[in-house]
């Protein structure tokens, strides 16, 4: 696979639009389609004003950002994007309008074209279903903003061939991403072990424990670049707690994934976060949150329980082989900022320390949701590392 093939994006909104900036960037001939020709027009004029900024900054030369603008041609017609070795769908996350445009196109590309989805909350296998040829399918999880966060899930669906997942990790790297490689499970990695530093704070905060802005203090102290409530209002409270609600029905109402009422009411009442200018904090001044000093003693309960249900959830991903403990580790570090990864950091006081904490949480709450993993378990027990 090299810079001969052609790809395709089909979308250009958000995602699509940096993901046909990256294989760009990569070298690659690049067909760009959307229903809306307006949004394809949209991401083009976009694109233009990122590389001349970037020529500004010197990271390319004039002639190298008109290649790369070069390279990317626009599209009205399914039909235009018949040549593509890669097509890469990023549309509106509709898994009927999804199998809808993937049968469509088995009509158009060649047999041996890669069909890759960048969904982030549907199954690959499910999107695949109706495909005469569901084996060249994979999902493609970038993250926003494409062309900045370099993570890239790669996920084979259950039909998927065999070796198409090693290879889309050989390209994604070529194209200067780093891969990981995860099973077709509700929120792949990110999405899934990321679920209680939202939900396991905005409990903190149900319960009367702290402040938003102190809960938000404490894991930045530990190297969290934002806390919880100010990441879930530059995320937009309604896409977080839509990946929280279809996290939580597709491990079929596992309670420790459950969603908050505190965030349904921000949903309902607009609070949508920086882009509505109001979420947990206000925006409307232009200043946003201030976060006070806060004291080892009062931080330290607050760190510890968010980052006991963090590690619980990473070693119950290790546990149901949902990716290597490499890739676990790297997928939160690369693909949402996390100052380690959280095996990584468990190992630094160990197993049975985190397992004591979540314990301790089970016996005072009596909730499923504190229930330590397995694998935590058995590394306690063993006294092994996680990582
Ligand atoms: N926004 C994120 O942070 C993010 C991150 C990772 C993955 N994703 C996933 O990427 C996908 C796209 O998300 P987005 O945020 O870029 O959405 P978006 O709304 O910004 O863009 C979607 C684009 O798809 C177009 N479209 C809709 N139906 C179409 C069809 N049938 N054929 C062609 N074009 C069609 C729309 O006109 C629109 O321009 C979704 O599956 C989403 O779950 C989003």
């Amino acid at each position: 696979m090299d810079t001969s093939m052609n790809v395709a994006v089909i979308g250009a909104g958000t995602m699509g639009s940096g993901i046909a900036q990256v294989a760009a960037q990569a070298g690659h001939k690049v067909v760009l389609f959307d229903t809306r020709r307006e949004a394809v027009d949209k991401a083009l004029t976009g694109l233009r004003k990122t590389l001349d900024r970037l020529v500004e900054k010197g990271k390319f030369t004039a002639e190298q950002a008109d290649g790369i603008h070069g390279c990317i041609t626009p599209a009205s017609d399914l039909k235009d994007l018949a040549g593509s070795g890669l097509v890469i769908e990023a549309i509106i996350e509709d898994l009927g309008i999804k199998q809808k445009l993937f049968g469509d196109l088995e009509g158009i590309v060649a047999t041996d074209t890669i069909l890759a989805t960048n969904t982030s909350s549907l199954s690959v296998t499910a999107i695949a279903g109706g495909l005469k040829h569901p084996e060249r399918m994979v999902g493609l999880h970038f993250f926003n903003p494409a062309p900045l966060l370099p993570l890239v899930e790669v996920v084979p669906g259950l039909a998927t061939e065999p070796d198409l997942g090693s290879r889309m990790v050989t390209l994604m790297t070529a194209w200067g991403k780093v891969p990981v490689l995860c099973k077709d499970t509700p929120g792949f990695i990110v999405n899934r072990v990321a679920r209680p530093f939202y939900g396991e704070a905005i409990r903190i905060y149900e319960e009367g424990i702290a402040d938003m802005p102190t809960i938000d203090a404490a894991m930045k102290s530990v190297g969290f670049r934002m806390g919880p409530f100010e990441l879930m209002d530059l995320i937009g409270n309604d896409i977080n707690f839509t990946v929280t609600k279809t996290v939580w029905e597709a491990f079929f109402f596992d309670p420790r994934y459950k969603p908050s009422f505190t965030q349904q009411r921000q949903v309902e009442s607009g609070r949508l976060g920086r882009k509505s200018g109001r979420g947990y904090y206000s925006y409307s001044d232009g200043a946003g949150p201030a976060f006070p000093n806060v004291a080892p003693p009062v931080a330290a309960p607050i760190i510890e329980r968010i980052l006991a249900m963090l590690i619980n959830e990473a070693a119950d991903a290790l546990f149901w082989q949902v990716a290597s403990a490499e890739d676990i580790d790297l997928a939160m570090t690369k693909g949402v900022n996390y100052p380690k990864g959280l095996l990584a950091w468990a190992d630094e006081q160990g197993a049975a320390h985190w397992l004591s904490v979540l314990e301790g949480l089970q016996a005072e709450y009596g909730e499923d949701r504190y229930r330590p993993s397995p694998l935590l378990k058995h590394a306690a027990r063993g006294r092994k590392r996680l990582f």
